[in-house]
């Protein structure tokens, strides 16, 4: 058992398994031709919880801790920890895009086109399409680009790093905080419209 609970793959391969015995044990018979979709959908939830988790993660964890780690451990973090959170941060956010937008165009009647324009009978889903795009740019031309000099990963002198930090955080924030009404339209949009 501990073998297979410690391995972190063998573990991923599980999750697959149970999921597939979930989708077709209980939707099997009932799936159609929205199999595509499903899958599509169920996989932008799981990238968008991985991204969302860990941005949380960031905002209520890390980032209000570093101050008080002990200069001598702070490198465990930024050394470690981080880059391999950001690692799964950026492209967890970045698939969450694709496959959210192939969910819109997959359905019957593919909506993207009128989720973007914010039409008649897409203005939630729209809404946080926007918002998600707009976190998703934060992620990959703010964050990422910044925490690269802040963690030391690309050269940069002191000054630079301790700019760069500040910028990371407040678009990190600001992603916390439009994540609050961007959750809201996701799931919003399939029992209120
Ligand atoms: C630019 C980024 C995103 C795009 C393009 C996008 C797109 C979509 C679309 C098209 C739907 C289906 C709406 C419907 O027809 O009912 C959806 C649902 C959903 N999305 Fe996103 N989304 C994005 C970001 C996120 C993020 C970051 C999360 C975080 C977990 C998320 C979680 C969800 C959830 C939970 C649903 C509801 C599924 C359901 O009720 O069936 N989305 N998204």
């Amino acid at each position: 058992m501990s073998k297979l609970l410690g391995n972190l793959n063998l573990a991923m391969a599980l999750g697959v398994l149970l999921l597939l015995a979930a989708m077709f044990g209980l939707h099997g018979e009932m799936m159609g031709d929205n199999y595509a979709t499903a899958w599509l959908r169920f996989f932008h939830v799981l990238a968008g919880i991985t991204w969302i988790g860990l941005l949380y993660y960031f905002n209520l964890v890390q980032i209000p801790t570093m101050p008080s780690v002990p200069a001598e451990l702070k490198g465990g973090v930024s050394k470690y920890i981080a880059p391999r959170a950001l690692f799964w941060f950026r492209w967890s956010a970045l698939a969450t895009v694709i496959l959210g937008l192939l969910v819109a165009e997959t359905q019957q009647a593919g909506y993207a086109g009128r989720a973007l324009t914010l039409s008649e009978g897409y203005r939630t889903i729209g809404i946080g399409i926007w918002l998600g795009l707009i976190m998703a740019a934060n992620v990959w031309f703010i964050i990422w680009p910044n925490q690269k000099r802040a963690l030391g990963l690309v050269a940069a002198d002191d000054a630079v790093k301790a700019r760069s930090a500040t910028t990371a955080m407040m678009a990190s924030r600001t992603n916390f905080i439009l994540s609050v009404p961007m959750l809201y339209c996701m799931v919003a949009q399939a029992h209120i419209g």
